[in-house]
């Protein structure tokens, strides 16, 4: 990302060329543009580092490593983070309807990558309604983005074209619109694949599936009851002014957003920060006091924590990355709650003591599909083929763990995914190969309605291991 506030100079270069005798002379180039400087409380400068944010999701890196990068390369403050933060995300979910305007607009691809993104967020930002965070009028944003392009080496010899693409959209806005959404892509912003695969595993519910990850999440609290109860806690808000909902048991919805250092007693473990339907799983397992309790694909640990929250378990939480391990570490540091966490593949044994677990929770690595709505960046980072690969992978890990098991003890499966072959399918197939007995649990949640979106698209299949 271009310093915001130092000007970069260019020199004429000199280049060579051919003169009519064959013989190479050195020729003037014509002057390079010169960048202008941007302020770094500008929307130009948030502008650029959303741009190059997009421009490393499209290249493949996931969106939060992406961001932490921009925030690396730059000194943005405090509220040029947040911005940056905030056209970022709200361009990943608008990336294929962009995407077909540019198209509609320009003979060629935009080049270098960093244009393209930064044509992304400036029309993402006048297709998306305004929010009181980010009040940008229409034309703030066309002559923002015309100065973002004029501050960067890379894109200052386009900022004629942002300023007529920009233009020509605000012009030709409806026109524009009706005939991109024609474009499955571009009518629901998913790859055409992910769209094609959700018509047919869901032939009722697509639309309101595909439109759900539309909106940005609820955020939901899980409160640690060994802590606090629930009522006391709405109390603390409410005493703080935070307006919330009960959603669960555990579970209480913020009505708006909080950054977790403003959460009354989050430092302190009191809450943690959890989906609804992710705060299913430790109940599911059912676990009591005394049980051998195996987490088996544990980072970040929150799971692990509310395992730990509900009964007084001895715990092995495992993850085959060793880095996500310190994220564990930190949950149950905060959460003031112990296990033992370990490296090591659920797919094999060589960290297994050879004694059979009460309990195992497989919350399995899959494709995520199912929180696209948090994760905006994930329908462009998969491809069709992931999913099989990853059925693949976590059939693996259920077959050895099964082995883990006590006689009479619960496994459950869990996965992110709303795609079937991870899913539904796997559950079927694994009962059908282990004699599995499947007890009650709800397979799959889909947040499909503004009613029905208290919860990420979550899949439970509980199993248990006959006695002998
Ligand atoms: C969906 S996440 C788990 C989320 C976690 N249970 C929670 O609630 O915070 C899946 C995890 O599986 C881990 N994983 C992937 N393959 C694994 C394997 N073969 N053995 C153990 N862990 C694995 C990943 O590193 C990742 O941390």
């Amino acid at each position: 990302m271009a310093e915001p506030t130092r000007k970069i100079l260019t020199r004429p270069a000199l280049n060579k060329a051919k003169t009519r005798t064959g013989k190479e002379q050195l020729k003037p180039k014509a002057p390079e543009p010169e960048t202008l400087p941007i302020k770094a409380d500008s929307l130009a400068f948030s502008l650029v580092g959303a741009a190059q944010t997009v421009a490393y999701v499209l290249d493949g890196i996931a969106l939060p490593q992406a961001l932490s990068r921009v925030f690396t390369q730059t000194d943005a403050s405090p509220q040029a983070r947040g911005a940056i933060q905030d056209i970022s995300y709200r361009t990943m979910r608008q990336v294929g309807r962009v995407d077909a305007l540019i198209a509609a607009m320009t003979t060629k691809a935009p080049e270098p990558p960093l244009l393209y993104g930064l044509l992304c967020c400036a029309l993402t930002l006048l297709i998306t309604e305004n929010t009181d965070e980010a009040p940008y009028d229409d034309f703030v944003v066309v002559d923002q983005a015309v100065n973002a392009a004029a501050s960067s080496p890379n894109m200052v010899f386009a900022k004629g074209m942002v300023n007529a693409v920009l233009r020509r959209f605000l012009r030709e806005k409806d026109e524009l619109l009706t005939m991109v959404v024609k474009q499955a892509a571009a009518r629901w912003n998913y790859p055409q694949w992910w769209v094609d695969q959700c018509k047919s595993a869901y032939p009722q519910d697509w639309q309101q599936l595909l439109s759900a990850a539309d909106t940005p999440p609820p955020m939901t609290l899980r409160v640690n009851q060994r802590l606090s109860s629930i009522e006391n806690y709405l109390l603390l808000l409410k005493q703080a002014q935070i307006e919330a909902s009960q959603i669960g048991p555990s579970a209480i919805r913020l009505h708006k957003a909080l950054q977790v250092q403003n959460i009354p007693g989050f430092a302190q473990g009191m809450v943690s920060v959890q989906d609804a339907g992710a705060q299913l799983a430790a109940v599911l397992l059912d676990v009591q006091d005394g049980h051998k309790v195996l987490d088996a694909c544990a980072a970040p640990g929150g799971k692990t924590g509310h395992i730990l929250e509900l009964a007084k378990v001895d715990l092995l939480a495992l993850d085959v990355d060793a880095k996500r391990l310190d994220k564990i570490h930190d949950n149950l540091a905060r959460l003031q709650l112990f296990a033992t966490i370990k490296e090591g593949d659920a797919s094999w044994s060589n960290w297994w003591d050879g004694q059979q677990f009460d309990r195992i929770l497989a919350d399995v690595p899959c494709t995520a599909s199912g929180v696209v709505r948090r994760h905006p960046d994930i329908r462009w980072l998969r491809r069709k083929t992931d999913a099989a690969q990853l059925a693949v992978t976590s059939s693996r890990i259920l077959d050895n763990l099964w082995r883990m098991l006590k006689p009479g003890g619960k496994l459950l499966l869990v996965t992110c995914s709303i795609w079937p072959i991870e899913s539904e399918n796997q559950a079927k197939a694994f009962a059908e190969r282990h004699a599995a007995i499947r007890l009650d649990a709800p397979g799959q949640l889909l947040p499909t309605s503004e009613i029905n979106n208290e919860h990420d698209g979550l899949f439970y299949a509980l199993f248990q291991k006959p006695e002998v």
